[in-house]
């Protein structure tokens, strides 16, 4: 039985939601009514379409319990918000970032890239101490200006105790920085509980979304410290007031959103979003984690898989990556890509990402379709 809200092909199991999931259909009919609506009256609805700019960042407020919609700015990606970041703090020669060594590329490029500046960025190996945690502590010293990490790693389903690690920040004064694309929409997500200065994540995975349109939240002290690096109308305080000289900046975390909004994302992923709080992320986590449960057992019973994720995980997460003893990564992924079986190819072996709707029954037909494939 299909969850109503995906009505995804009966012959396709999709588990590969932490690297793009598909729209629930009121993203689709979002869309197809805004598709209609431009074509029949172009932006004669405009005002229409600012509320739901608005509404947007109300709603990912709420998601990731943030102090007010101020702190919310819309943008392209992931990677846009993290080189917000890296390029707006003042950094000086001989200052440090502290990272895991498994991030992906978003999250490392834009810091590597401050090599030109005398910044070192340092990456620890989150297997080298007593806990994931204690292994980025360890790296941490007078110099540590900032702390970045992905909350779920994307290789490995490796979830951090962004908690606790937003405690040891706070109390060195380095500000904290999370990459929390693997995490919100698929795990309850509170930038107050964990006390990020930013976190950052694009639509296209745990939430549903289009891609090209990404959630960046500023704690209102550490926005103030980003100096800007795009400029444009509507970043102006008096957004409307294009004779306004000189202007003032936005004093919100509008002030990162420089020109026209991305009003069809905006449509599409307000659509996804309020699928996510109107079934409220604790009963989301809650289904998600009982399929991580029942699918993580299935393959540990299982004679030929090797679990490569994390266990036993305290922090459970959405992904599981597992190997098959005699049949090599490339070539049972091809397998299962072929009969339908949606998912991804990552650092150890094949991923599966399955989100709240999945069916356990879809967990068994992907274990027998992997019992079939030809050695
Ligand atoms: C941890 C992590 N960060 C970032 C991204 C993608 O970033 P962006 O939103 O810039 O495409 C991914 C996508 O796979 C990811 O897994």
């Amino acid at each position: 039985m299909h969850h109503p809200e995906f009505p995804l092909a009966d012959d396709l199991i999709y588990f590969n939601h932490a690297a793009v999931a598909p729209w629930p259909d009121r993203t689709r009919k979002a869309v197809a009514e805004f598709a209609e609506q431009n074509a029949r009256y172009g932006a004669a609805f405009y005002p229409d379409w600012l509320r739901k700019e608005t509404q947007l960042r109300e709603q990912l407020q709420a998601l990731v319990n943030a102090p007010s919609p101020d702190d919310i700015a819309l943008v392209k990606n992931t990677s846009e918000a993290l080189s917000f970041v890296a390029y707006g703090l003042d950094w000086q020669a001989g200052d440090n970032i502290v990272t895991s060594n498994e991030e992906f590329p978003s999250n490392r490029l834009p810091w590597e890239s401050l090599a030109a500046q005398g910044v070192e960025l340092r990456q620890a190996d989150l297997h080298a101490a007593a806990t994931p945690e204690d292994a980025l502590f360890a790296l941490v010293d007078r110099n540590t200006r900032l702390l970045t990490v992905s909350s779920i790693q994307f290789a490995t389903g490796l979830r951090l105790d962004i908690e606790r690690i937003g405690e040891f920040c706070k109390r060195r004064s380095i500000l904290f920085c999370i990459d929390a694309i693997q995490s919100i929409g698929a795990v309850r997500f509170d930038v107050q509980a964990c006390r990020a200065d930013f976190a950052m994540a694009d639509g296209h995975k745990w939430m549903f979304g289009p891609e090209g349109l990404g959630v960046f939240y500023t704690a209102p002290d550490a926005r103030d410290r980003l100096k800007l690096t795009q400029f444009g109308w509507h970043m102006m305080k008096d957004t409307h007031n294009y004779e306004n000289r000189p202007w003032a900046m936005h004093p919100a975390a509008r002030r990162f959103e420089c020109g026209s909004p991305n009003m069809l994302g905006i449509h599409a992923l307000s659509a996804s979003v309020s699928l996510l709080l109107e079934t409220g992320m604790e009963k989301i986590e809650s289904l998600l984690f009982e399929r991580m449960d029942y699918l993580r057992e299935r393959i540990e019973r299982h004679p030929e898989l090797e679990l490569r994720s994390p266990a036993p995980p305290a922090l459970k997460s959405g992904i599981a990556v597992f190997k098959h003893k005699k049949i090599a990564n490339p070539a049972l992924y091809q397998y299962l890509m072929q009969q339908k079986v949606i998912c991804a190819l990552r650092g150890a072996g094949i991923r599966f990402s399955p989100h709240f709707y999945n069916s356990p029954d879809q967990i068994d037909r992907a274990l027998a379709i992997i019992d079939r494939c030809p050695a």
